[in-house]
């Protein structure tokens, strides 16, 4: 599958299924997190940036109130829906993603009309790379203008978290969805998850001949059951207990007390986010002063502290992690929410054939499914592209 979007494509795949041609094309991407992992909410920081892999939308809007959706993966069939009875309780299926954001905008007082929608994306489903974020960022994007309702990309943010918490049901952060409509080429975002307030960090990773390799371990995860939403509920007990508002108010001096007030296990899962929120403010100065060579220490401590404190690493991740690392690598940590997905190796660009083959040969003599191996670089956020 090709990476890069196609919106020539997507606009005649639409017009196929549809029969005449779309209002537009827009897109948004995935993400890789360079650091800042379940920060997000507990109101820390996050340093993703937006990969070239990314959904794309064909819209056009209809004089009804039906909603046709079709998409290129799956068995391309037409889900049709009825827009006056459309109820967050009952979507499920890709189509929820899609049709979250448009009840999200509904309860803000944004009506959408009856459309006719077909997704295309490259971004893996269930590799940690926020394949959800990017189809709902780039339906908000799209419907923001169709529709004209003037929100801000930070208001859009919280309509795509809006539809990940309460229509899909996973109890996710702000990372993910600002990624995929704060990033610009070139660069990461350094967010500031309790007052979203974000700035652009330069990534010249082919200035330094380095490049970043995400391994994609196919071990798949679903953060609306199980582990995610129990870390989380870790962290506001951790909260409540040392009497913060969130973890974001304790600080790496203040851990020593907090272990005695603490069970073992949430004391561990609080030093993994106060740890890791001093390592983003750690990686963005050593990015400012030395460039991301520098950075490499700051990477691979985050996915110890994910192994040991946080607990949401699995054998394949650290595979990926420990050969990345014998092979030579600046630094290497999974990425996302964990459970599986994929991890992220910062390397010297003249050993991406190396540092691959040692994984791909890892993996399979550890009997691991073989991993997806691709470089990445930062990308443009969210857009109109057709
Ligand atoms: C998932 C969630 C994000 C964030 C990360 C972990 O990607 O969607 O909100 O919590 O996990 O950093």
């Amino acid at each position: 599958m090709s990476a890069s979007i196609d919106a020539a494509f997507v606009a005649a795949s639409f017009e196929e299924t549809f029969g005449s041609k779309p209002d537009g094309v827009w897109s948004a991407p995935g993400r890789v997190n360079l650091i800042g992992e379940h920060t997000d909410y507990n109101e820390g920081f996050v340093l993703p940036f937006a990969i070239d892999r990314a959904a794309a939308v064909a819209i056009r809007l209809r004089e009804d109130n039906t909603a046709r959706l079709v998409s290129s993966y799956g068995d391309q069939e037409i889900v049709s829906v009825d827009l006056t009875s459309l109820s967050h309780q009952s979507m499920s299926g890709w189509t929820a993603y899609p049709l979250g954001v448009v009840w999200v905008m509904g309860q803000m007082g944004i009506t959408v009309g009856g459309f006719d929608l077909y997704l295309h994306s490259t971004v893996p489903s269930g590799a940690g790379l926020s394949s959800s974020a990017a189809i709902e960022c780039a339906v908000a994007t799209a419907f923001n203008e169709l529709e004209s309702a003037g929100l801000s990309l930070n208001e859009l943010v919280l309509v795509g978290q809006r539809a990940e918490n309460e229509v899909v049901g996973a109890p996710t952060g702000i990372l993910d969805q600002s990624a995929s409509l704060l990033s610009t080429d070139g660069n990461a975002v350094f967010l500031d998850c309790r007052t979203q307030e974000s700035k652009l960090v330069p990534l010249d990773l082919d200035a330094a001949e380095l490049l970043i390799l995400v391994v994609d371990t196919k071990v798949t995860h679903a953060h609306a059951t199980g582990g995610y939403a129990a870390r989380r509920a870790s962290c506001e007990l951790g909260a409540q207990v040392l009497g913060v508002q969130a973890l974001r108010d304790v600080t790496a001096a203040d851990l020593p007390e907090a272990s005695g007030l603490l069970d073992e296990e949430t004391y561990r899962r609080v030093r993994h986010i106060v740890t890791e929120n001093q390592r983003v403010l750690d990686t963005v100065e050593v990015l400012d002063d030395a460039g991301p060579a520098a950075i490499g220490a700051l990477l691979t401590a985050s996915h110890a502290s994910m192994r040991d404190d946080f607990e949401i690493s699995c054998p394949e991740l650290d595979l990926a992690v420990d050969t990345a690392l014998a092979q030579g690598a600046v630094g290497a940590r999974m990425t996302g929410g964990g459970f599986g997905g994929s991890a992220i190796a910062l390397i010297q660009s003249a050993d991406e054939a190396a540092v691959s083959e040692a994984i791909v040969e890892a993996f399979a003599a550890a009997g691991f499914t073989a991993p997806d191996i691709f470089a990445v670089s930062p990308a443009p956020g969210a857009r109109r592209i057709g």
